[in-house]
């Protein structure tokens, strides 16, 4: 891979317009999920889960063949990841929310990896602080339910002699201009940004080696994870691995209504440990409002909820989605107000937070029983 690209997916999550969102995937070589497809994932899931039909989970690689051999009897697993930089927040959550019902529905192992050495790279952070959020991010992505007999946590520096003995063979197939070009890294970088990626493809083929036959894989990510892949796609034959498929959504954007969530502006985005009353005051305070100016303008010329922060924030932990578009119709309406809209969002976020919770101590107890064992696929 020698093309240069202008704008590539990892630029994402700092840049992007939602109007760029498929022209850039598509450019990169992803294909947007069509009806057909669409129907496909409801024959065989049951349901098309609400990301998909909001748009959210929007482009794709070769889902299509994986739903047609999933159908024709060909298990395969998931794999998705966390950098633990700091805190998790409401946006992270989506790739594993959408993981989990995949998980349940198609009833497949999972591999989740935590890439604290990509963080100690690429970010200024200590790895004592990385262990620290390391262990708190993992809990906060296992509350969300995951099966255990079925998730594998692979956190990169406690199984860094199995990742490195397999990330070698992708390093050896990738060059320091694919790696610039895509990532957009420069002669200045440190070396260390420029291998990473090799073992983040690892996870994508990491059953077929230890079980020695292939077996496929998908992938869920937002956006700015799509340069991996693609390199990924383009090694991993070469190894005598299958491509990777892989299923890639949107970025929630900020409180603000646009830029990043970021750890280092707490005002930017809901995080898993704000309690309820710091959430009522980001809402309040923070919170992008497609709201008018007035209330009287309100009532007479509606809000316009897809740029709403809470309204998007509800939609997306409201699972009911009838209701979800009755609260749509009466905020653009104007019958619900821009106030009440935010205190519908936070009884949402609050509700969602306390489930969470009260897995988190369960969870605890049982971490070593997630934990990444090559034993249990063979
Ligand atoms: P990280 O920790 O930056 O992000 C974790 C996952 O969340 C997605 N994401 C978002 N999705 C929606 N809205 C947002 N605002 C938002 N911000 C982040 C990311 O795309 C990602 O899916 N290098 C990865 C870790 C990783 C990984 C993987 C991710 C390793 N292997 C396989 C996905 C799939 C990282 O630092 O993710």
């Amino acid at each position: 891979m020698t093309d240069e690209h202008e704008i590539t997916p990892w630029d994402v999550s700092d840049t992007f317009q939602e109007a760029q969102y498929e022209r850039v995937a598509t450019e990169f070589g992803a294909k947007i999920i069509d009806d057909h497809l669409k129907d496909e994932i409801r024959d065989l899931a049951g349901e098309v889960h609400r990301f998909i039909q909001y748009g959210i989970f929007f482009a794709h690689r070769d889902l299509d063949q994986l739903l047609d051999g999933y159908r024709k009897g060909r298990k395969f697993y998931l794999y998705t990841g966390r950098g633990p930089s700091g805190k998790m927040h409401l946006g992270h959550l989506i790739p594993f929310m959408f993981t989990k019902w995949l998980q349940e529905r198609f009833d497949v192992d999972l591999i989740i990896q935590i890439t604290d050495d990509e963080k100690y790279i690429f970010r200024d952070t200590s790895q004592e602080e990385l262990e620290k959020y390391t262990r708190s991010n993992i809990l906060d992505i296992l509350s969300l339910g995951f099966k255990p007999e079925k998730t594998h946590i692979l956190v990169d520096s406690k199984n860094s002699g199995l990742l490195y003995n397999y990330g070698i063979k992708v390093a050896k197939h990738i060059t320091a201009s694919t790696v610039k070009s895509v990532f957009g890294l420069k002669d200045s970088d440190n070396i260390g940004k420029f291998f990473f990626t090799s073992i983040q493809s690892v996870p994508a083929f990491i059953v077929s080696a230890i079980t020695g036959h292939n077996v496929p894989c998908l992938i869920p990510y937002a956006i700015d994870q799509d340069p991996h892949f693609k390199i990924s796609r383009d090694i991993l034959p070469k190894l005598g691995y299958e491509k990777p498929a892989s299923i890639i959504s949107k970025f929630i954007p900020s409180l603000k209504g646009s830029g990043k969530m970021s750890s280092s502006d707490e005002s930017s985005g809901i995080y898993l440990d704000d309690d309820s009353k710091t959430i009522k005051r980001k809402l309040m305070k923070y919170a992008f409002s497609g709201g008018r100016d007035t209330m009287e303008e309100q009532r007479r010329l509606g809000a316009n909820p897809d740029v709403d922060f809470a309204f998007n924030t509800y939609r997306m932990l409201e699972p009911d989605m009838a209701k979800a578009s009755k609260i749509y119709e009466e905020y653009r309406s104007g019958q619900i107000l821009s106030g009440e809209m935010k205190m519908i969002a936070y009884e949402k976020i609050t509700g969602f937070f306390e489930t969470l919770n009260s897995r988190r101590d369960t969870v605890m107890k049982n971490m070593d029983d997630y934990m990444f064992n090559p034993d249990r696929f063979r």
